[in-house]
């Protein structure tokens, strides 16, 4: 396979170049191939999902060349000071709160007002975090409910040409995902075994909460461990017309989309209270803004955000997910 190819300078290069684009990058980690993205480019971290057919929007870990780049984007204390001293690089994602002038996409959050930051040890993933210059945006490089990569054939077994470009780097030496560690609240939370195991980590932090699918058996998806972000403002799902009162998130052409008392949305609602997630009905437009696009209309004023009908295909699924999570958090 053309796909694949072999990690030396040249290549590297071409893949951050690549990146820059906005195009995804497969590359190898000391614990699992991840599918990589500019992590400041929304429309790049939307393709991730899109890549990987994933049916829901899901916080992707974004990697660091070190611990002063990721003090950049998260706030840091001394608990998370010392695990990554002590295990960066290596296989220890620690999620943080967001710095208020964090320039990471806000899908890598998928919303939440924390980030997960990891500083890889793998010589090829550094090279290429430090070519970009940026942090890189990677879930594991496998289609959504399939087993992890630890190997480029693996990577396009489960992606083919969705992987855009592998490089190459071997076969992942840890074999498992990373150790996922929650430092945002006052208690540690232990979210997803790994390299790094709990007896270390409650020897460095003394308690540590577990919340893994280890512990209680029942297989649960790392979503549902997660605190959904909702907005404060009611939503209101497949309108076709706006309320008094009301700010619309809108998809594709606005032209018929008309006000309950007469007039059209257009002309009538303020700018605050209009946001067209893509006016061309482009999906990977669209998941790309709807976070950004929420947080900004639920900050307008309005007493509720009508949201016009989005397709239930591709990118569609994962969004329509999201905002009916938000519409039903609120019932
Ligand atoms: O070893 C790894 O961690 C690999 C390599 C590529 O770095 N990456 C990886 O990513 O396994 P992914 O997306 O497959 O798993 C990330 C996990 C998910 O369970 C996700 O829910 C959790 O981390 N996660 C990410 N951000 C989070 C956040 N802000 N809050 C809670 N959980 C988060
Ligand atoms: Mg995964």
């Amino acid at each position: 396979m053309t796909l694949i190819v072999q990690a030396t300078a040249e290549n590297v290069a071409a893949a951050a170049e690549r990146l820059r684009g906005g195009g995804l990058v497969a590359l190898p980690t000391e614990t699992v191939y991840g599918l990589g993205a500019d992590a400041t480019n929304d429309r790049a971290v939307a393709a991730i999902f899109e890549a990987k057919g994933r049916p829901s929007f899901n916080p992707v870990i974004v990697h660091v060349g070190s611990r002063a780049e990721a003090e950049k984007i998260v706030d840091f204390d001394i608990r998370a000071r010392l695990l990554a001293e002590l295990f960066w690089p290596g296989p220890l994602t620690l999620i943080l709160p967001r710095r208020p002038d964090c320039n990471i996409s806000l899908l890598c959050s998928a919303g939440l007002p924390t980030l997960a930051v990891r500083c890889p040890a793998h010589p090829v993933a550094r090279q290429l975090i430090a070519a970009l210059g940026c942090p890189i945006a990677a879930p594991s490089a496998n289609a959504s409910g399939t087993l992890s990569p630890t190997t480029p054939q693996h990577v396009v077994q489960s992606l083919g040409e969705k992987a855009g470009m592998i490089l190459a780097g071997g076969k992942a030496q840890v074999g498992l995902e990373s150790t996922v560690v929650d430092l945002s609240g006052p208690v540690p939370v232990l979210l997803r075994p790994g390299g790094v195991t709990l007896d270390e980590l409650e020897m460095h932090l003394g308690e540590v909460q577990v919340e893994t699918e280890a512990v209680n058996d029942a297989p649960k998806s790392p979503g549902q461990l997660l605190k959904h972000y909702a907005p404060k403002t009611p939503l209101r799902l497949h309108a076709v017309d706006v309320r008094e009162g009301e700010a619309l998130l809108a998809f594709g052409a606005l032209k018929f989309m008309g006000m309950q008392g007469g007039g059209f949305a257009k002309q009538k609602l303020p700018p605050e209270r209009l946001m067209n997630l893509s006016e061309t009905g482009d999906l990977n437009e669209a998941a790309a803004n709807v976070f950004a696009m929420l947080h900004a209309l639920d900050a307008s004023g309005a007493n509720a955000i009508a949201v016009m009908n989005i397709p239930d295909t591709g990118l569609g699924l994962a969004i329509n997910d999201r905002l009916k999570r938000a519409a039903g958090a609120q019932e």
